[in-house]
């Protein structure tokens, strides 16, 4: 594997022609070739390494601009990906970090058309790194999250809902379906499942139970209900409900939310008339609102009254059944931004649950108020809400960290059912249904 004795002090490369070149400079200890014409990956690089002291020296990475040359030899010691230094069953790291000296250095280094294979000083380790991992760390500080392309909507998006059928999704061993819901839950921040059977609950929890297991609360796990306050909460009830996310109380809030309305039944004695449909008469339609869509137009109509609503962070609570007092671990605002690329991650909106606004060294609460009135505001915007009337049979999922929902009264008896599942566990599954392993493997680990 390694010629090192022959060619220690040469750095050999190929140019793209495929015509080897003389050195041009020694390495300090090793061996630098680059790739051979025609094999993949190498062909494109003209890539010179070199051991420094602190680090290996890597340039002629082609393409983007790099962000730095040099990567730290511990660094990538640590970063080993061989059966020995990573368990291949659990890809967990199998080796005590700190048990490495913090000095340790190549012994040998030599570029393949795949990457670059060190033998380490000491104890004669071997690793290689696949240009792929080199490349990033030249060009990037760490792993960014997975480009989504965003659809964000309004009233509009009515003429032409996110759906899949529950036929393709329920294909057996066929994951085509759920890649494509999953996806569009992603873009769209949430689907329908047309076609879903509705005589029982069981079908529903089956859809649901296709993204990922349904997460348990003090409410319960998969529900099957007819209003009734027993539940102590204004969602088992029949009033209006204005646009909310649920679980703004949990440190980490359900991450999907799903509902079916299985049946819809007319008050006793009061039948629907034949002119109207009965769902049209007996109220309950369902309203969406795509908090990121509303975010943005804040942002753009107000700055600073966004900046409020991500600055401030409120006391969040669920106290209505009895011996239960949930609030998150801290306090949250109602925007949440990413700390590393300040864009929106997660809004948190239930007025109802919201505790007492605080008063901060630069927000006075006048001022959180004057902002939430505006966040309000755009929240019923005509043009802003997507009304929609639920039937039976169209099951609804949706992200509950950017979507919000609320309905209009009903009369009558609703028959809902339903679940909420973890944001991780979706966003497991839509990466393992829509990226190949290699990719998901880079995106998790690093
Ligand atoms: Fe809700
Ligand atoms: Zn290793």
């Amino acid at each position: 594997m390694f010629a090192g004795a022959v060619l220690r002090s040469v750095s050999r490369s190929a140019t793209a022609g495929g015509t080897p070149r003389a050195a041009t400079r020694p390495i300090l200890r090793g061996l630098s070739t680059a790739a051979q014409p025609g094999q993949p990956d190498g062909s494109r690089y003209d890539v010179d390494v070199q051991v420094l002291p602190d680090g290996l020296q890597i340039k002629g990475i082609r393409g983007n601009s790099v962000k730095r040359e040099k990567l730290p030899h511990f660094w990538l010691r640590d970063n080993c990906r061989c059966q020995k230094c990573v368990h291949q069953q659990t890809l967990q790291r199998n080796f005590n970090t700190f048990a490495i000296s913090e000095d340790i250095k190549p012994d040998q280094v030599k570029t393949e058309p795949d990457g670059v294979r060190v033998k380490w000083d000491g104890d004669g380790h071997e690793s290689f790194y696949p240009w792929k991992f080199i490349k990033h760390y030249l060009r990037h500080d760490h792993r960014s999250p997975e480009d989504v392309e965003f659809h964000y909507w309004g009233s509009d998006i009515a003429v032409n809902r996110p759906a899949v059928s529950y036929n393709d999704l329920m294909a057996p061993e066929n994951e085509s379906g759920i890649a494509r819901l999953t996806n569009l839950i992603r873009e769209y921040g949430f689907v329908f499942v047309d076609g879903t059977p509705f005589g029982t609950p069981d079908a529903t929890k089956r859809v649901l139970e296709k993204i990922a297991f349904i997460r348990e609360t003090h409410y319960g796990g998969f529900y099957d209900f007819i209003p009734d306050l027993a539940m102590a909460d204004t969602a088992y009830t029949n009033i209006a409900l204005p646009a909310h996310t649920d679980t703004t109380y949990f440190s980490d809030p359900a991450g999907l939310q799903a509902f079916h309305m299985l049946s819809h039944e007319a008050p006793p004695g009061q039948s629907a008339s034949a002119s109207a449909s009965p769902d049209e008469e007996l109220g309950g339609k369902s309203l969406l609102v795509d908090g990121f869509h509303a975010a943005n137009i804040l942002l753009e109509e107000d700055p600073a009254a966004y900046a409020i609503l991500s600055r401030v962070r409120l006391p969040w609570h669920a106290s209505g059944n009895e011996g239960i007092t949930i609030s998150p671990d801290k306090r949250y605002p109602v925007l949440e931004l990413d700390g590393a690329t300040g864009k929106l991650a997660r809004v948190r909106w239930n007025n109802d649950d919201r505790g007492v606004v605080p008063f901060t060294d630069d927000v006075s609460p006048t001022q959180w108020y004057a902002a939430a009135r505006k966040w309000d505001g755009i929240l019923r915007r005509p043009d802003v809400e997507y009304w929609v009337q639920l039937k039976p049979g169209q099951v609804l999922i949706f992200d509950n960290w950017r979507v919000m929902h609320g309905r209009s009264a009903f009369e009558g008896r609703r028959r809902m059912c339903g679940a909420y599942i973890n944001r991780d566990d979706f966003i497991s599954r839509w990466r393992n249904t829509n990226f190949p392993r290699e990719a998901i493997l880079s995106q998790v680990v690093g």
